[in-house]
């Protein structure tokens, strides 16, 4: 088989991107390698910047989103017993986010990509890039070696882009000799739970207790999604519900009038946090977008919202070198990308150092947490460089 782009992985990114070629009438071929009820049922993010909402809208992908999506214009720090809210839109000139799960996103998408988009294949699982720097003026192209339905198959594309996340294949066509990465791995994890509650805030409370960071979000108005700081290697199974709703509890407790509301935990899963970037995201024909270049911890709800930014970018590069012929959008895409990455790296880890409680840090060290929420709470300046980084940036 053979394609203009070779698209490995069908999760956001992937998928996002297939949208955005079919509307440039660029044909692609989507390569995943899980089947689709996984895919559509993987609990993920659920915060979705302006600029995400707007892709998505103009991609056709945005209807269910527009009616069941939830328009947030602020989140709630609480920490020292005391709550500050964070209003977006006049920190921001306007901005606001929207809460739609990762789940529905995808599900949006996929339900387009099978109506009238490219080839979607569920378990296709690639096992490997080959000629990313293959010479199409003599008949050479980067191919795609994947498993389809019990077969060894191959595609053939013009170009390939990695949209397979952190354990992907695609980062293995960067050579290591050009490959640099950075990583942070932070000494706790994020134990989240669904539950069949009303959430009790109307929007996303961020938690700083001595205790470790809790975090209050939803997926609808009678869906609470909920997450505990919790020491890395954490089994679920050790964590009865009433042991995590008192521990939920003690985490938000505040001075005044507040009750966290408790239900039926429907999921429960722990997830690690770490800090990652792959440079470049490109080498020769073949892209990085999403996870598979650069992985952020959840705290700054970037993740869904930077794989979005990058095949925007990606997706206009190509549509570029159809309309002109010139490749320049497409060699710019790594360096465009990684200035936005970086300030969402910095953001995420300036999110989650603050608000988190290392179990080996210093009493100074959380008299300098307390000190930064408290001057955040007091300065409109400190909140609005908060404010702007959460509801997102401009693309580039
Ligand atoms: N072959 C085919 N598909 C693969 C392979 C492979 N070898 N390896 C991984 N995949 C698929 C995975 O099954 C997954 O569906 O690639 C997809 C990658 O999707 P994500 O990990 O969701 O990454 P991305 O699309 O970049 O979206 C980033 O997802 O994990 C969250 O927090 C992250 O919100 C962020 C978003
Ligand atoms: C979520 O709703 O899953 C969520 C929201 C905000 C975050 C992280 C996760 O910072």
């Amino acid at each position: 088989m053979h394609t203009t782009v070779g698209i490995i992985g069908g999760g956001p990114a992937g998928l996002l991107l297939a949208r955005l070629l079919h509307n440039s009438g660029i044909d692609c071929v989507v390569l995943e390698s899980r089947d689709r009820a996984y895919v559509e049922h993987r609990q993920r993010a659920g915060i979705l910047e302006q600029s995400t909402v707007d892709v998505l809208r103009s991609s056709g992908a945005g209807e269910r989103l527009d009616r069941e999506g939830l328009v947030h214009d602020g989140i709630e720090l609480r920490w020292d017993r005391k709550a500050h809210r964070i209003d977006f839109p006049s920190l921001t000139g306007g901005r606001r986010v929207w809460v739609y799960a990762q789940t529905e996103v995808c599900k949006d998408l996929i339900a387009l990509q099978l109506k009238d988009g490219a080839p979607l294949l569920f378990e296709a699982q690639v096992l490997a890039v080959e000629g990313a720097t293959a010479n199409i003026k003599t008949g050479d192209r980067p191919v795609i070696r994947y498993t389809h339905e019990g077969q060894d198959k191959t595609l053939i594309c013009d170009y390939v882009v990695g949209c397979d996340g952190f354990h992907g294949v695609a980062r293995d066509a960067v050579p290591e000799s050009i490959k640099k990465t950075y990583e942070r791995v932070y000494p706790y994890s994020w134990f989240g739970i669904l539950a069949d509650v009303p959430p009790s805030s109307d929007e996303l409370v961020y938690a700083h207790s001595p205790r470790g960071f809790a975090l209050l979000s939803m997926r609808s108005p009678s869906v609470s999604r909920l997450y505990l700081q919790v020491p890395n290697g954490t089994d679920p199974a050790d964590w009865s519900d009433e042991r995590i709703w008192d521990e939920l509890d003690a985490r938000f407790a505040i001075d005044g009038d507040w009750t966290l509301e408790r239900g039926p935990i429907t999921s429960k899963g722990v997830l690690p946090m770490r800090s990652f970037v792959s440079e470049p995201m490109s080498y020769g024909r073949v892209f990085l977008a999403g996870d598979a270049a650069h992985i952020v911890p959840p705290t700054g709800a970037k993740g869904l919202n930077l794989a979005a930014a990058d095949v925007i970018v990606l997706a206009r590069a190509f549509a570029n070198l159809k309309d002109t012929g010139s490749a320049e959008l497409l060699d710019a895409y790594s360096d465009t990308c990684l200035k936005r990455v970086w300030r969402a790296e910095h953001f995420s880890y300036f999110m989650t150092s603050t608000l988190h409680t290392d179990p080996d840090q210093s009493a100074f060290e959380t008299r300098l947490q307390i000190s930064q929420l408290d001057r955040i709470a007091s300065s409109p300046y400190a909140a609005a460089e908060l404010a702007e980084n959460y509801a997102g940036l401009h693309i580039g």
